[in-house]
């Protein structure tokens, strides 16, 4: 008889946001925006902003202390590998997980994984068939974003909605009942148009220039994201073999909180089965859903066993789903 492999799941998470701060109030001095308007639109008061001379990689690396400072000095033990999922990457080469390999001397296979803001689960997932098929054992994964440096800060319907921050996880085998129970990821590249930013092509294939910087068409963005919150969360659930009543926590992407709240309306689940902090950070894509996760966890909020439901969406337009089973370490 086979045995079947051991299980992936989290063991370690660590998150970081820059600490220089822009409120709703400083954007109201230098936009034709309002407290107001953000507010009831999004949810956000603030959103944390990197400094001048801090990068991506930057970010990255000290989440991956924050995770140091939390499980100890042997948490990067034996990692394997490193994935950078970001959008913002320092460089298009050398992937920003390079740089995150040496700062802290790993032995390790590295690259950088684009998938919008539903990048830290594509990550999870690529570390997931990693440490499952046996080829590496322990696979650092980031999420970490310098979104405000390719903002139009002119651009009232983008510049208030997004921040930078950065979130880090281990991922490795973990006993039952613990680890990712499901994953579900997707894309729909006909809505390539709607949220893009250029790189070195000129163009879409329709041939829509791309944006020099972040262009965002919010109102299909929207219809998108409240679709596939519900139906890929759905899916999610059902793959792990539960129901909704099994969740203890949604931690969604942080985008919108209108979104975040029609997501929680579908799936039937009360108020405190949700985390919400965008209120405090803004958008800061692929970060959003370990930093949102390192709050519940702060908070008291997460138990070992707890069946956790991270779903997010982006560019792509891509969405990514996850049942994750909190605990095992
Ligand atoms: N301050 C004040 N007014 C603003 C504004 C701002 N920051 N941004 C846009 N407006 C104005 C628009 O110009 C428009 O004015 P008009 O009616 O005179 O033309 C009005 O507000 C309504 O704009 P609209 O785009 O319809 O607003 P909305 O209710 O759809 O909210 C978003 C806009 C961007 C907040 C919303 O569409 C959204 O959150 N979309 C999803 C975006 C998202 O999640 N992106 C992340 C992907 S990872």
């Amino acid at each position: 008889m086979t045995s079947r492999a051991a299980r992936a799941g989290v063991t370690a998470l660590g998150a970081y946001a820059p600490p220089k701060v822009i409120t709703n109030s400083d954007l109201e001095k230098v936009l034709d925006t309002s407290d107001e308007w953000i507010r009831t639109r999004t949810g956000i008061r603030k959103r944390h902003v990197a400094a001048d001379n801090e990068f991506t990689s930057d970010l990255a690396v000290r989440s991956v202390e924050d995770l140091v400072a939390r499980h100890g000095e042997g948490a990067l033990d034996g990692v394997e590998f490193v994935i950078v999922a970001t959008n913002t990457p320092d460089a298009l080469f050398p992937a920003t997980a390079a740089l995150v390999q040496d700062h802290f001397g790993l032995k390790a296979g590295a690259f950088d994984l684009l998938a919008a803001c539903p990048g830290w689960i594509y990550a999870l997932s690529v570390a997931k068939a990693y440490v499952e098929s046996g080829q590496y054992r322990k696979v650092l994964t980031i999420g970490a974003e310098a979104l405000t440096k390719v903002l139009d800060w002119e651009d009232r319907s983008t510049a208030v909605l997004f921040g930078d921050g950065a979130g880090a996880s281990v991922v490795e085998a973990v006993p039952e009942p613990y680890g990712l129970k499901s994953i579900v990821l997707g894309v729909d590249g006909g809505g390539a148009h709607h949220l893009h930013k250029r790189a070195t092509g000129c163009c879409l294939p329709n041939g829509e220039p791309l944006s020099d910087t972040l262009y965002m068409n919010g109102r299909e963005v929207f219809k998108f994201a409240v679709r596939v919150m519900h139906t890929s969360t759905v899916e999610a659930v059902e793959k792990a073999e539960l129901s909704n009543s099994d969740i203890s926590l949604l931690v969604p992407h942080q985008a919108n909180s209108r979104i975040i709240e029609a997501a929680r309306e579908l799936l039937g689940l009360s108020q405190e089965r949700v985390v919400v902090t965008v209120d405090e950070y803004g958008n800061n894509s692929t970060a959003s859903i370990p930093l949102a996760l390192k709050h519940a966890l702060d908070e008291g909020r997460v138990e070992a066993g707890d069946h956790l439901l991270l779903v997010s969406f982006g560019a792509g337009l891509t969405w990514g789903a996850s049942v994750l089973t909190w605990g095992g370490a």
